[in-house]
């Protein structure tokens, strides 16, 4: 070579050790972000409390077996949620319809077929109708296992022409993972409204029935009737497998699921989302929401005798981990949001493992309290599991993207 000759200084030692570095630096931090310890709710204070033991009775005896729990103990638990909180659902109606409004085996571009179903109920002389959307996967060899949405935001978050498309309820990702995907629009069941919501199936069950008990149902429990009736149908359809419907709330929503998911047991798993307040946070810590302040802004979601318990949490005869208690011994999933502390993250963490007891007369592993996972890592205990996402108050299609890996494990039949 001609001309000057390149200066080929090897890097120094120093150089070298300092880019190491940096490059353990940068990967330590990711990691420290995203497989954090979840510390947001440090600076709250916590009152001592004593949550109920779901094993001992009303008069005082300890449960010991599945036996007791299912043939006594589980109907005296759902009394008291009844009785105190979410009011008593009505049944069936007299009769119940599903009319077919449209069938489209080409929807998604072919990948999916499109049912929307009009849910007919009467009783005596009343007549109450709801819509349901439904995709089931076309690549399915058998009957589909299913997840419902109880939709408590604006329809054109479920648009069944598919021209919004919305991460709230992201069909597409879960067909394409071989689920159907449905939803009910929980204003049709009970306008979400405290001078409306009898407008819906609470008139088609009381009439114009003026004096209301203190248990009398309200618009969650009547959003839950909805889901059953949509349960209904998935029973006698041959392309849904009852067997394996996971319904799925967000935010109220997902105190409605839980809910529904207590008092009707042919759901297999049932998810909440950020539900907080009345949904799984554990209400005797009193962080974020508080009973007098859901009660107050929202008076026409559970039953009125619930307001005697504003400022009275530690009254309560139940707590929120005795709901997740009821679901048992099926699936349960509970998810939260980092930066979701009205809805007391640690608390709906804490609902799920408080309700251990009951799970493991089942022969279920406990769930340690101290234990809550860190941000992005999702947990599964047998049939339960529990995530905190980072993030704000929302359902998104990581959450979507875990109730998914969760139930494919549970089909599959997998051990931890
Ligand atoms: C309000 C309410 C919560 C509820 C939420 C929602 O913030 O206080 O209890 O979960 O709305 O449904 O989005």
């Amino acid at each position: 070579m001609i001309g000057k000759t390149m200066s080929k200084r090897p890097l120094s030692v120093t150089a070298v050790a300092i880019a190491v570095l940096l490059l353990l630096l940068m990967v330590w931090s990711r990691l420290a972000t995203t497989n954090a310890k979840w510390d947001g709710d440090a600076h709250i204070e916590v009152p001592d409390y004593t949550l109920p033991d779901p094993l001992i009775t009303e008069d005082g005896r300890q449960l010991r077996t599945a036996e007791q729990w299912k043939s006594f103990r589980r109907e005296q638990v759902l009394e008291l949620f009844r009785e105190h909180v979410y009011g008593r659902r009505a049944g069936e109606p007299d009769t119940l319809s599903f009319d077919l409004l449209e069938e489209d085996p080409q929807a998604m571009a072919g990948r999916a077929t499109l049912r929307r179903l009009m849910i007919r109920s009467q009783v005596d002389d009343r007549e109450h109708t709801f819509e349901l959307i439904i995709f089931l996967p076309n690549s399915a060899a058998g009957p589909t296992p299913l997840f419902l949405l109880m939709n408590n935001r604006g329809p054109e978050n479920t648009d069944p022409t598919r021209e919004q498309q919305s991460g709230f309820w992201p069909a597409e990702e879960i067909v394409e993972r071989g689920y159907g995907i449905a939803a009910l629009q929980v204003r049709d069941l009970a306008p979400d409204d405290a001078d409306h919501y009898r407008e819906g199936v609470i008139r088609l069950f009381e009439g114009d029935q003026q004096v209301r008990p203190g248990d009398a149902w309200a618009a969650l429990a009547a959003w839950g009737w909805g889901a059953s009736r949509a349960m209904d149908y998935f029973e006698q359809n041959e392309d849904i497998d009852a067997s394996q419907i996971g319904l799925v709330g967000h935010s109220r929503g997902g105190k409605a699921s839980l809910w529904a998911g207590a008092e009707d047991e042919r759901f297999a798993m049932v998810v909440s989302n950020n539900s907080g307040c009345g949904g799984a946070a554990v209400s005797r810590r009193r962080v974020g929401e508080r009973l007098s302040q859901i009660n107050n802004t929202f008076p026409h979601w559970f039953a009125s005798n619930f307001h005697q318990y504003n400022g009275r949490e530690h009254d309560l005869p139940v707590d929120q981990h005795m709901l997740i208690a009821l679901i048992a011994p099926r699936a349960v999933y509970v998810a939260s949001a980092s930066e979701d502390l009205w809805a007391d993250p640690r608390g709906e963490f804490l609902a799920v493992a408080h309700a251990s007891p009951v799970y493991a007369l089942w022969g279920q592993e406990p769930i340690d309290p101290d234990a809550m996972p860190a941000l992005n890592q999702p947990l599964r205990e047998g049939v339960r599991g529990y995530h905190i996402r980072s993030g704000a108050h929302n359902l998104t299609p990581y959450d979507w993207a875990r109730f998914i890996d969760f139930a494919d494990r549970l089909r599959g039949g997998e051990e931890d």
